[in-house]
This record gives C-alpha cells, structure tokens and sequence, in this order.
C-alpha cells in the first residue's frame, strides 16, 4: 500500500503522514528532508545554492548518514534553502529513484511531500492534498518556532512562508499542485487529531 501525501508547509502533512503510517503499519518518508539535506550538503561544502554542476553534485552524492541531523536539516533558513535547489529539475531527477523505491519496499509506504501523488507516486493507491490557510500555518510555525526558543516575529514566519509557497507552486518541474484524483485536506479549522481521523476517512473511501 502507498500513501501519496501533497501540501504546502506547516499545513500539518508531516504529521498526518507520520500518524497514518503508524496505524496502517507502512514506512514513512518526509521527502522534504531530501531537499533540505541537499542544500545542506552545498552549505556545508561553501558552494552556492545557485550553482547548477555543485547542486547536481550534492543530489547525486546524497547519503542516508546525511539526513541525520534532523534538527539541523529543520533549523532556520533550511526550507528556504530547500526549495531554492528543489526547483532544479537536475536535482529532483536525482532524487526520483530512492523515493520511488522506498515506496515500492513492503509492506508500503507513506510519503509526504509537493509532488508524490503528480510525479513520484501517481498510482499511490491513497492520495491526500493538506493544506490550510496561509495565517494559519505561520501561526503554527511562529509558535513551534518560539517553543523551540527561536527568534522571528510571526510576520516575518508569514512572508517566508508565502514566499516559498510561490516558488513552490510556480516552478516548472512538478510544481506544488493537488492532482486531480487527490482528496483536499483542509486543516485550517482541524487540530491534529481531528485531521488525523478525517484523512482515515478519505483513504478509508479510497482503498
Ligand atoms: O516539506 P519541507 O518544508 O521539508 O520541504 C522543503 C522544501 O523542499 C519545499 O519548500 C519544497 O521546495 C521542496 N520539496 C519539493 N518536493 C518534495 C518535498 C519538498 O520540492 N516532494
């Protein structure tokens, strides 16, 4: 079984995608991590995250030992970071091929990310598009943010925010968009538990 799982950041995909493959059993992957542990590989080598033959480099040499540091990988800066060598198709063609392995190794998988269910996973047998108001996931990641004793204001989590959003949702090379046969997931108004139960109930219609 293949849970393919879509949505912007801070929509609470991450989460779903976390709790879902506890209950039904299957692996998770947050591919996310890939991307981010990419433009960690160009910073730490001192090479520019716009260096086209560096960023290939760094996606071809990619090491599980290099998604690690999940702290690091989440700190500031990184998912900006990310979605800067993620719009390189180089790199995402670099990176197809251990997600879709993972995906296909039993018992399963759950993979959370921008485009599992358009490009990565297409015949996911579930497929799930989380999203939320723009607020409201700032508001979530101010908050995790502060609790973690960081410092931003919440504007400032905002701009970031809708400013990966747009690089995100308007790069060439599979964009973020929900595909066509993907349940939406509206987690505006839903706490974890409630979004939770409601993403049983879609993939439980759709299995
Ligand atoms: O989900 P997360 O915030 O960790 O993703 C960081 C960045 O990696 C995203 O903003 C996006 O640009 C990129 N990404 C992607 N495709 C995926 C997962 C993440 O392009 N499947």
């Amino acid at each position: 079984m293949i849970i393919a799982i879509d949505g912007p950041a801070a929509s609470g995909k991450g989460t779903i995608a976390r709790k879902l493959a506890a209950h039904y059993g299957l692996r998770h992957l947050d591919t996310g991590m890939l991307y981010r542990a990419v433009a960690a590989r160009l910073i730490a080598a001192g090479a520019s995250l716009d260096d086209p033959a560096a960023r290939l480099e760094a996606a071809r040499g990619l090491a599980m030992e290099n998604l690690a540091d999940e702290a690091q990988l989440r700190g500031p800066g990184m998912g900006e970071a990310a979605s800067i060598v993620a719009a390189d198709p180089a790199v995402r063609a670099a990176m197809l091929d251990f997600q879709r392995n993972f995906a296909r190794t039993p018992p399963g998988a759950v993979l959370d990310g921008r485009d599992i269910a358009t490009v990565v996973c297409p015949d996911a047998d579930a497929k799930l598009f989380v999203t939320a108001a723009a607020e409201t996931r700032a508001r979530r990641r101010f908050k995790e943010i502060i609790a973690a004793g960081g410092d931003v204001s919440y504007e400032q989590v905002l701009a970031d925010i809708r400013r990966r959003d747009a690089r995100d949702t308007a790069r060439a090379v599979a964009p973020l968009r929900k595909a066509d046969d993907a349940h939406l997931l509206d987690t505006t108004d839903l706490d974890i538990e409630a979004a939770f139960r409601a993403a049983v109930d879609l993939i439980g219609g759709s299995t």
